[in-house]
C-alpha cells in the first residue's frame, strides 16, 4: 500500500501555545482573525493521528459555519485518508480516530448529546453558546479509556456566552468546584496572524476603521467594551461610587423583579435635589415568595421605604394557590407598587437617568448612581446588549443578566418623589423676629378674647 502524505502546514508562535497546552480548558483566541479555526482542525489532525481510536467533537452554532470552516476545509486537507460519512457528519481514520461535526443553536440541540462520550471537544466561536449549553456539552467530555479529556474553547468578546467565559479565562472567578489550574486563556489577535497579515495586509486596516466599541473587541481582544452594548452611556468611573450617606428626610424606594429562578431588588434613595442612588441589592434565585418578602425586610432593615415598584405580571395568580404573587408579598409585609413594564418606553427612562451630565463643578455626573456594592448591578448592566430583533429594546439573553437591569427599569419608568427640603436653619435677626411676630399674636388674641 502506498504511503499517503497529509501536509499540516506549520503553526504561528501562538497557536503552539494553544497546541502544546494540556489543561482540561484551553481557550483561545478573544479577537478577529487570530487563527482559531486554523488552530482547531490543525489540533484535531494531530490528535487524530496520535490517538487511534479517539472520538472529537467540532461544535459551532450553525451548519453553515460548520461546513466552511471546519468539514470542507478537513475534508481536503485529509482527501483520500480520511473518509467523510454525511448521515452522521464525522471523518473517520483509518486508525478508528473519528472527528464528529455537531451544531447547536437552540435549547433543544443539547438534548442530543445526552449520554454522549466524547474524549476531546472543540467549542469554535463559543461566545455564540449559552452557559447552559456549555455545561450539558462539558457532561460529555469523558470516556473509559487513557485518552486525554480536555475542551477547547476559541471565542471573542460579545455574545450570549460571553459572561462564562470571560468569568472563567479572563476574570479566573472561580465557582468552589471549580479547580483554576484546569483553564487557561491564550490570547491571539490579528497581529499574531503572521500568514494573514503577509497574504492580505490591508485586512487589519478592516478591523482598525470599525466603531470604537467593535474595534477594541475585535482589533485588541478588549472584553469589557464590545459591540451591541446597550447602556453605552454607562461608565463605571461616573455612575459608580465609592458610598452614599443617605440623611433621614431623604425618599427611599424598592423595585423587584420576581421569579422562582431568581429574585431581584434593588434599594435605591432619592435626595431633595432628585439625585438617585442605588445603595443596596438583592440577587437571590430559589427564594419562595415568603421566603423573598423575608429576605427583603431583613435587608430593609427597618428603613422607611415609600413604595416598592413592580411589574404587572406578579398581579397573575399562581397555579397552585390561585391568589396572587403581589398578595402574597403584602400579606409578607412587602407591598407592592405596580409599574408600567412597557421595555422600550422604559429603557428610555433608564437612558434619561444614567445619561452623563455636567455636574456644578463642571464634572461628568448623572442624576442615578449606584454604590460600588451593588456589584451584579454595575456588572449585569454593563452586559446587556441590543435586541437582534426588537429595535430599541435589549437582548432578553443570556436571561441571568436581565432581571436586575429589569429591576432597575421598574424603578426608572415609576413616578418618584424627592425628598423634601429640609427647613433651613434661621439667622439671629430672623429668630428675633419671629419671636416678636409670636407675641404680638398671642396679645392680639389676649385682646380678641377680652372683646368676647
Ligand atoms: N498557521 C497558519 N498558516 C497559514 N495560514 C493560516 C495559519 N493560521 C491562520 N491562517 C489563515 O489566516 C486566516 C484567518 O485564520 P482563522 O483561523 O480563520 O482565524 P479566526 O478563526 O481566528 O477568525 C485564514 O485564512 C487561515 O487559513
Ligand atoms: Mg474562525
Amino acid at each position: 500500500m502506498g504511503e499517503i502524505k497529509i501536509t499540516l502546514g506549520s503553526p504561528q508562535p501562538k497557536q503552539v501555545e494553544f497546541l502544546e497546552a494540556t489543561q482540561r480548558y484551553v481557550c483561545f483566541g478573544g479577537a478577529r482573525s487570530g487563527g482559531k479555526s486554523w488552530a482547531v482542525r490543525f489540533k484535531a489532525l494531530l490528535m487524530a493521528l496520535s490517538y487511534p481510536g479517539i472520538k472529537q467533537m467540532i461544535i459551532r452554532r450553525s451548519y453553515v459555519e460548520l461546513t466552511e470552516n471546519h468539514i470542507n476545509p478537513l475534508r481536503l486537507e485529509t482527501v483520500g485518508y480520511a473518509v467523510y460519512k454525511d448521515k452522521d457528519k464525522s471523518l473517520c481514520f483509518p486508525n478508528g480516530s473519528r472527528i464528529k461535526f455537531s451544531y447547536c443553536s437552540n435549547d433543544g440541540d443539547t438534548l442530543q448529546y445526552n449520554g454522549q462520550e466524547w474524549d476531546i471537544i472543540y467549542l469554535d466561536e463559543a461566545q455564540q453558546l449559552k452557559e447552559e449549553w456549555f455545561n450539558a456539552i462539558k457532561a460529555t467530555n469523558r470516556g473509559v479509556n487513557s485518552f486525554p479529556h480536555r475542551i477547547y474553547i476559541t471565542c471573542n468578546p460579545g455574545g450570549v456566552g460571553m459572561l462564562w467565559i470571560r468569568r472563567l479565562f479572563i476574570e479566573r472567578d472561580f465557582n468552589p468546584e471549580e479547580n483554576p489550574d484546569d483553564y487557561v486563556f491564550i490570547q491571539s489577535l490579528v497581529t499574531d496572524n503572521f500568514a494573514l497579515m503577509e497574504a492580505d495586509p490591508d485586512y487589519i486596516k478592516k478591523l482598525e476603521s470599525l466603531p470604537p466599541a467593535q474595534r477594541a473587541a475585535w482589533r485588541y481582544g478588549d472584553w469589557y467594551s464590545y459591540e451591541g452594548r446597550f447602556f453605552s452611556e454607562f461608565r463605571p468611573s461616573i455612575h459608580v461610587i465609592p458610598h452614599v450617606d443617605i440623611l433621614p428626610h431623604w425618599r427611599r424606594y424598592r423595585a423587584i423583579d420576581y421569579g422562582l429562578d431568581m429574585c431581584a431588588v434593588i434599594w435605591v434613595a432619592v435626595d431633595e435635589l432628585g439625585h438617585e442612588y442605588v445603595y443596596k441589592e438583592l440577587h437571590e434565585p430559589n427564594l419562595t415568595i415568603s421566603d423573598a418578602a423575608k429576605k427583603i425586610i431583613e435587608m430593609t432593615n427597618g428603613e422607611h421605604i415609600d413604595m416598592t415598584f413592580a411589574p404587572p405580571d406578579l398581579w397573575s395568580r399562581t397555579k397552585d394557590t390561585g391568589r396572587y404573587i403581589a398578595e402574597g408579598f403584602a400579606s409578607n409585609g412587602v407591598p407592592l407598587t405596580k409599574c408600567n413594564a412597557e421595555r422600550v418606553g422604559g429603557w428610555l427612562s433608564v437612558k434619561e437617568k444614567i445619561k452623563v451630565i455636567e455636574g456644578v463643578g463642571g464634572e461628568e455626573t448623572a442624576r442615578l448612581r449606584i454604590v460600588e456594592g451593588c456589584t451584579t448591578l454595575i456588572k449585569h448592566i454593563q452586559l446587556l446588549e441590543f435586541s437582534e430583533t426588537r429595535p430599541n429594546d435589549a437582548s432578553t439573553e443570556p436571561h441571568i443578566i436581565t432581571h436586575i437591569c429589569d429591576a432597575l427599569r421598574y424603578y426608572c419608568v415609576s413616578r418618584q418623589r424627592e425628598a423634601n427640603p429640609l427647613p433651613k436653619p434661621m439667622t439671629e435677626s430672623e429668630t428675633l423676629s419671629q419671636i416678636k411676630r409670636k407675641a404680638i399674636a398671642a396679645s392680639s388674641g389676649k385682646n380678641r378674647r377680652r372683646r368676647f
